[in-house]
């Protein structure tokens, strides 16, 4: 059984922060932050949105875009490291808030990586078929673990909510391969510490450059495809150099790279689907294209997926 994406829909909350808006309250510039991140505004929730309010919100978009009922849904899972509290979870949340009824609902939590691992999860059940439906959900209010005092980390981040339907797809269609990973031993890198986030950068930076195109490479070979069949790279959105690299291990043309760190910053669990959701507006990925998705984040974890889209 092929699985695949039968809808997708994103969100992010109204209030939109630039880096100039940021330069007000810490010692920081547009230019710094442009220049070495890629980031040019990020979209920040306020007290009145909650994680899982966000995650609703792209929930309900991506149920309506697959034309499915809430009943439908046979399993619900939501990648976050921001959760509105450890339990219930946010995917429980939902599970009530979406009427949902029949579904089995868990959190999923890889960091960055997390929606990659959460897609792999929930589609092992449609292809085994024992579930129809999976809603998946990447999603992350960041701004409520960011240290404000910390320029180095709080310019990075944004919020935001990404969610695809799994279903059913037609042979040659859907998720073709994919790679998980993780490495333990790269936990001090980038953690959460008490309230608040830490990282060291420049650790990150150095893995993840790595590791992108390592994944990204691996996960054509097992399909049996090659650089030259990609359509479009949609990379998690943490730094428009270490997207860059990926895009070079590659060697795709700019145009074939998804790029929306300039307006949302790092969302993490949210990234991938925020993309993949803002190219299909676009009209950049069509019909039977293939897409590669990679990921990497805190852990150190890891996630690509080589997909055909449509059903
Ligand atoms: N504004 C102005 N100056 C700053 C800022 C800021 N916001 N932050 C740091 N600086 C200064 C530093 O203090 C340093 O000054 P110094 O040379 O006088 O000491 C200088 O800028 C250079 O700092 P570096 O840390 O060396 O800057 P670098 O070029 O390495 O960029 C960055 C830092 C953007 C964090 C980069 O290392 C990076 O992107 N790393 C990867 C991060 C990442 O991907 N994180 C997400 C992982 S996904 C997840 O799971 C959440």
């Amino acid at each position: 059984m092929s699985v695949g994406i039968w809808g997708i829909g994103s969100y992010v909350p109204e209030n939109r922060v630039t880096n100039d808006d940021l330069a007000q309250r810490m010692d920081t510039s547009d230019e710094w932050i442009k220049s070495r991140t890629g980031i040019e505004a990020r979209h920040l929730a306020d007290d009145s949105e909650a994680t899982s309010d966000l995650a609703y919100m792209a929930a309900l978009r991506a149920l309506e875009n697959a034309q499915i009922d809430a009943q439908e849904i046979d399993l619900i899972l939501v990648a976050t490291v921001t959760p509105d509290q450890p339990f219930p979870t946010v995917a429980n949340a939902l599970q009530h808030r979406l009427g949902a009824t029949k579904a089995a609902s868990m959190d999923v939590s890889a960091a960055c990586a997390g929606f990659m691992y959460a897609v792999i999860t929930g589609s092992q059940f449609v292809q085994t078929e024992v579930y129809k439906h999976v809603l998946v959900i990447g999603v992350e209010k960041l701004s409520k673990i960011i240290d404000w005092e910390d320029r180095t980390t709080a310019v990075l981040f944004g919020d935001g909510a990404g969610a695809v339907v799994l279903g059913p797809v037609a042979e040659g269609r859907g998720i073709l391969s994919f790679e998980l990973g993780s490495d333990g031993s790269g936990g001090k890198y980038l953690s959460q510490q008490g309230a608040h986030l830490q990282m060291n950068g420049r650790e990150v930076f150095k893995f993840a450059v790595r590791q992108m195109g390592e994944s990204a490479v691996n996960v054509l070979k097992k399909a049996g495809l090659t650089k030259e069949d990609v359509d479009f790279l949609i990379p998690h959105q943490a730094n428009i150099r270490i997207m860059e690299a990926a895009r070079e291990r590659l060697q795709l043309p700019e145009e074939k790279m998804s790029k929306t760190i300039h307006m949302y910053g790092n969302t993490s669990a949210a990234s991938i689907p925020l993309s993949l959701d803002y190219e299909l507006q676009q009209g950049k990925v069509k019909d039977g294209d293939l897409l590669v998705m990679v990921g990497f984040g805190g852990g150190l974890t890891w996630g690509a997926i080589a997909l055909r889209w449509g059903k």
